[in-house]
């Protein structure tokens, strides 16, 4: 049997002990807390298989907790040990989505019986089933944390047209979200059941992309000494999920358009015409209309897979989002890695506000995974998240004053200026830039790409 992570609550004494050492014995990590308050706290901040704890005589308490316990994760086992008189508690905390319990003083073949029971249950079901069996509301949305208008208006078109066949675009800057939003899209679509692959375009070239996507057979190539079935095929009746598809080449380009008009594609090498129903989302992170306009993407493919367009703001246009998912990323990891912090100063949530988030989402949730890592305090602070790198840098009042021009100057041209100036005396080496200015590698492209800096050394390069 998989081991499983387990919140047990029982009051402290040897018949608790005894009920946490069998479970441990059993392979399964046990956390034990004594009373309904550390229940609650540990369950608002990590993620648990299965919740075993005992049904106190004062029963409301119990039936509370298991409505919260469902309602904090949905698809995780929660047993109830109870005493023969405290029954009908037992029974009501049931009608709550308790999923068994066990009657004391015996209850340590019971316990095993009861997890092994649902263990199985649960794989037999496979996961997304009993996800949305239990969960009722739909599967993956509520992991898309944030309340922006603009986060809003996306998720309520991915609900509108989740259901249909169409072929959805999603654009957005790195790591805004795309991939989650495509899982939502599938989720909550009528092909949930089948398969959702996805296939990142930029990481294989043209012959290998094709192989990936609709096979081959033996002997097509050099190297292709078996048949292989394309992810095409492995999507039949499901999605495929397209990922930074302006790196596709022509020819690719031309039988991914004819999946999209015809259904079918015959395996490289091969001359048997497969059929298929698979939908298909994409996504981009590069302007695929300038990729039209260069020559380099085909505008028939853009019309088809864009039929509708979804857009995701990067984080930066949506500040609002910001300190949830903070939040959200910060109870997350302190609880996956058992420690204390649970929350900011106000001068490291100031930080993370203005912060410009070239990196989007992924370099949040990466800034708090590092900064819950190294923190040791009940609160994070700013020097915990280490957004700008100024480490060793002089206080900007230590530094000689300023002198403003006459005529005032405007700020965007000033940052402008300063990092022209900064590169120049780095020599164009984008590091050394970045660290005169005190900012990471990362925002220094950001800002680069966001004035147009061009210096004639990088194209020679490319
Ligand atoms: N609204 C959100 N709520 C919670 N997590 C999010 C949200 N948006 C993004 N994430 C998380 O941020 C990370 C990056 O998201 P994702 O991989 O979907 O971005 P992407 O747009 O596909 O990036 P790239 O263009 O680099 O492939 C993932 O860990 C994802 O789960
Ligand atoms: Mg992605």
């Amino acid at each position: 049997m998989a081991s499983l992570k387990i919140l047990f609550m029982h009051p402290e004494g040897s018949l608790g002990k005894g009920i946490q050492e069998f479970l441990e014995s059993q392979g399964h990590a046990v956390k034990w807390v004594p009373d309904e308050d550390g229940c609650r706290q540990s369950l608002d901040q990590e993620i648990f298989d299965g919740l075993i704890l005992e049904v106190k005589p004062e029963g409301d308490q119990t039936v509370e907790l298991v409505r919260h316990a469902k309602k904090a994760h949905s698809f995780g086992i929660v047993i109830c040990l109870v005493h023969p008189d405290q029954l009908p508690t037992a029974l009501e905390a049931m009608e709550e989505g308790a999923d068994g319990y066990i009657k004391k003083p015996c209850v340590e073949k019971e316990l095993q019986i009861a997890l092994q029971r649902l263990q199985e249950y649960r794989s037999l079901l496979g996961a997304n089933f009993y996800l949305r069996r239990t969960q009722d509301l739909i599967y993956r949305f509520d992991d898309i944390i944030g309340d922006s208008q603009a986060l809003k208006k996306v998720l309520s078109v991915v609900k509108k047209v989740a259901y249909s066949n169409a072929s959805i675009l999603i654009e957005g800057e790195t790591g805004t979200g795309k991939e989650l939003i495509a899982g939502a899209v599938h989720y909550n679509s009528g092909r949930s059941e089948k398969p959702f692959i996805k296939v990142n375009c930029a990481a294989l070239q043209d012959t290998l992309l094709e192989s990936e996507l609709f096979g081959h057979e033996k002997g097509a190539f050099t190297g292709a000494d078996k048949q292989r079935i394309g992810r095409f095929e492995q999507a039949n009746f499901g999605t495929i999920f397209l990922d930074e598809i302006a790196d596709m080449s022509p020819s690719t380009q031309a039988k991914v358009l004819r999946v999209l008009q015809e259904q079918e594609f015959e395996r490289v090498g091969g001359t048997k015409t497969i059929k298929v129903d698979v939908r298909v989302i994409s996504a981009s992170n590069k302007d695929l209309r300038e990729e039209i306009v260069a020559k380099s993407f085909r505008d028939d493919l853009y019309y088809r897979l864009n039929v509708v367009n979804l857009s995701i703001p990067p984080l930066r246009e949506r500040r609002e989002d910001i300190l949830p998912l903070a939040n959200y990323f910060l109870r997350r990891f302190s609880g996956e890695m058992s420690k204390k912090a649970t929350g900011f100063t106000a001068e490291a949530e100031a930080l993370l506000q203005e912060y410009e988030w070239p990196g989007n989402i992924r370099e949040l949730r990466n800034t708090l995974e590092r900064s819950v890592l190294l923190s040791e305090q009940d609160w994070i602070r700013p020097d915990d998240l280490s957004l700008h790198g100024t480490d060793g840098m002089e206080p900007l009042n230590n530094v000689e004053k300023f002198h403003m021009p006459e005529g005032g100057i405007p700020l965007v041209e000033m940052e402008k200026k300063l990092i022209l100036e900064a590169l120049e005396k780095a020599n164009w080496v984008q590091k050394e830039a970045a660290q005169y200015l005190g900012v990471s590698r990362r925002v220094m492209h950001y800002k680069i790409q966001k004035f147009g800096i061009r210096n004639p050394n990088w194209v020679k390069n490319k």
